[in-house]
């Protein structure tokens, strides 16, 4: 039943997948005090290396894009050291890894980087505290000035080329799940009265502008996407938003990534701005290879790519719970159930 997840799959000229099954990034919270990946982070990742492909778990670009305690960088040569040792035990045993590359924008706080404010499209804060630290309030952000953004598209580029330095295959821009990218492609974060605001064309200048800076840097078949067409996640939703990513879709069309993906917990649920499912509108605005995720089985999502719903199938939290979680699909065994309790440590 779960056969077409093995078949391998050519994302183009450069890259192909041994499996159709990614595991999707994971944020857990664990390099060391300076953001470097350590040993237990690249056997942790190793174990996993017969996935298809292996998407990092967000790694921030710059110190002002952190949101929570140690989470990984790619900016100092000791993170790129870190990561070396994690692409090489991936890559030793046959596997492929991409890193995310996030800046968390609004939800990043002073805290962790010595800071005076956290940048943002508008001034237009959330409520809350940071996740695991309840001490820390969220702050109203200061807006970028356009040359504030043209640096942090510079330092996308940047991170993207340190990737590659660390020996990643290619990266994934985070422009998922209310952080820095989507901030912009939401009428509820993004309040710019310039070119980066206002209009459909003005609040994915963003995106796209840092899209096409990775792929100057890196090419297109190294450079993939996370979306979250659904403001889901530290955002409130608008009606006004589907016409911001229609656009933002239709351009993506043109440029060849390596893949659109999806970010969404439950990809059941349907919604009425998207007329239906995440994936399913996706679909009908992309053109390329998508991957699809959300709470998916390894039976579910073999249905959907046999539907024709998308074409690869990211995993995440069955990924935590089981490392042989592709081995295990294969020999029909059955799986551990993911918990919350197993974030604390790195099996
Ligand atoms: C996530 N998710 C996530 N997404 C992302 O784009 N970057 C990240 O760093 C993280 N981090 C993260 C940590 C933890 C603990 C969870 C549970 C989730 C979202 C994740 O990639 C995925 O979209 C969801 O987990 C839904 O897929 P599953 O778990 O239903 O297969």
């Amino acid at each position: 039943m779960t056969s077409s997840l093995f078949e391998s799959f050519k994302l183009n000229e450069t890259l192909t997948l041994q499996n159709r099954i990614l595991m999707a990034p994971l944020t857990r919270c664990m390099s060391d005090d300076d953001l470097v990946p350590t040993q237990a982070m690249a056997d942790y990742y190793a174990r996993r290396a017969d996935a298809g492909l292996i998407i990092s778990e967000a790694v921030i670009i710059r110190p002002d894009g952190q949101g929570y305690p140690n989470t990984p960088g790619l900016f100092s040569v000791a993170q790129i050291e870190g990561w070396r040792k994690v692409t090489d035990a991936v890559h030793a045993k046959g596997g492929k890894i991409f890193a995310q590359l996030w800046h968390t924008g609004r939800v990043a706080h002073p805290h962790f980087f010595n800071g005076e404010y956290v940048l943002a499209p508008s001034a237009l804060g959330v409520e809350g505290t940071v996740p695991r630290m309840r001490e820390l309030e969220y702050q109203t952000p200061k807006p970028a000035t356009l040359e504030e953004i043209s640096q942090l598209v510079a330092d996308y580029a940047q991170a993207a080329s340190n990737a590659i330095d660390a020996g990643f295959d290619g990266v994934e821009i985070h422009g998922a799940n209310g952080y820095l990218i989507d901030q912009f492609l939401h009428f509820s974060s993004n309040e710019r009265g310039d070119l980066y605001g206002g209009n459909p064309e003005n609040m994915s200048r963003f995106a796209l502008e840092v899209t096409d800076a990775v792929i100057a840097r890196i090419g297109a078949d190294r450079t993939a996407l996370r979306v979250s067409p659904v403001g889901y996640f530290n955002l409130t939703p608008d009606h006004r938003d589907e016409a911001v990513f229609d656009y933002l879709l239709d351009q993506l069309n043109a440029r060849s990534l390596a893949y659109l993906h999806v970010g969404i917990f439950d990809d059941s649920a349907e919604y009425d701005g998207l007329e239906g499912r995440p994936t399913a509108y996706l679909r009908r605005h992309y053109a390329h290879t998508l991957v699809g995720n959300g709470s998916y089985s390894a039976e579910s999502g073999s249905e959907a790519i046999a539907e024709e719903k998308f074409d690869l199938l990211a995993i995440g939290r069955p990924f935590i719970a089981n490392p042989d979680y592709v081995e295990k699909v294969r020999t029909a065994q059955p799986l551990t159930e993911y918990d919350e309790s197993m974030l604390t440590e790195l099996v």
